[in-house]
């Protein structure tokens, strides 16, 4: 895959994962990157970092249709198409349901799921005008298993799973590749108010992202073999993991009590 040529849009590129996603994209060549994010402040910073990349920062918020709009009429303005998305933006609030505020249960939807939809959605007739067009929807591993505490957040996450994969079948007539992402937990700002143990780097991700893209996958699921293991164990027999994770409730709750990042 030749990244010099590659007309590339990513949201939530400012930081963590989007942002290691970025460099390793720079690294194999490619130059034309349009960046979204609510901050312009933060997504200014990596001109420095990336001093040859022809960025387009977009302000914006993927929650909100008219942002969304904007988003598109200024890659089309500039580029006409566009090769690969990257959806990425992503925000989460765990703890017991019943403490997550109303607000965020609605946010971490409109943000992680509808955002994400919207933006594939008025996407496409740029992604239909590339040569050879991915779009790349990160999920989580919770979109695969789901954990307690995370309700609201595995419940969106387990949406872009499926969202990814009915857009894999509608779009095959167009040649346009979708591939998921499910990190596991990730030193990254998300993670700051989550106490977690041992995480991937954001830069791991980022390499089996592009590998992922390079070789046309489907899914590409991070947390080793084990993790995959978990993911047939959890699907062939949901009663038996209940058990699994019973025994670790109260791990649990501690580590997701005041995980927020919004
Ligand atoms: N870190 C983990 O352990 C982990 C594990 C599994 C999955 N994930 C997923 O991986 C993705 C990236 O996570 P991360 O850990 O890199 O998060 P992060 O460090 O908090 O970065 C999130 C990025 O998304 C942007 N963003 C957030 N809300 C947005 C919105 N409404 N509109 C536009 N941009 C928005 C942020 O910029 P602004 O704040 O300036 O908008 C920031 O650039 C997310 O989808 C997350 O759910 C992360």
């Amino acid at each position: 895959m030749n990244f010099e040529t590659k007309k590339i849009l990513i949201t939530g590129g400012s930081k963590g994962i989007g942002k290691a996603i970025i460099a390793a994209l720079y690294k194999k060549g490619a130059k034309d990157i349009a960046v979204v994010g609510r901050s312009l402040e933060k997504m200014k910073a990596l001109q420095e970092e990336f001093p040859n990349a022809n960025f387009e920062f977009i302000q914006g918020d993927v929650s909100k249709p008219e942002d969304i709009k904007n988003v598109i009429s200024s890659v089309q303005n500039k580029w006409g198409f566009v090769d690969i998305l990257i959806n990425n933006a992503g925000v989460v609030s765990a703890g017991k349901l019943d403490e997550i505020e109303d607000e965020d249960i609605i946010a971490q939807q409109n943000i992680n799921v509808t955002g994400l939809i919207l933006l594939t959605k008025h996407a496409l007739p740029l992604l239909k005008m590339s040569e050879e067009a991915t779009i790349i929807n990160v999920s989580s591993g919770l979109g695969l298993i789901a954990m307690p505490f995370y309700a609201p957040y595995a419940a969106s996450k387990a949406a872009v799973k499926h969202f990814s994969e009915a857009m894999r079948r509608e779009l095959e007539p167009f040649k346009i590749h979708v591939m998921t992402v499910y990190p596991t937990a990730t030193d990254t700002p998300m993670m700051k108010t989550a106490s977690s143990g041992e995480m991937d780097s954001p830069e791991l991700v980022a390499t089996k992202t592009i590998e992922g893209l390079i070789n046309k996958e489907i899914d590409v699921i991070l947390g080793g073999p084990q993790r995959i293991e978990d993911n047939k164990a959890n699907f062939k027999n949901p009663l038996e993991f209940d058990k699994k994770v019973s025994g670790m409730y109260a791990a649990m709750l501690d580590r997701a009590s005041g995980h927020r990042s919004m």
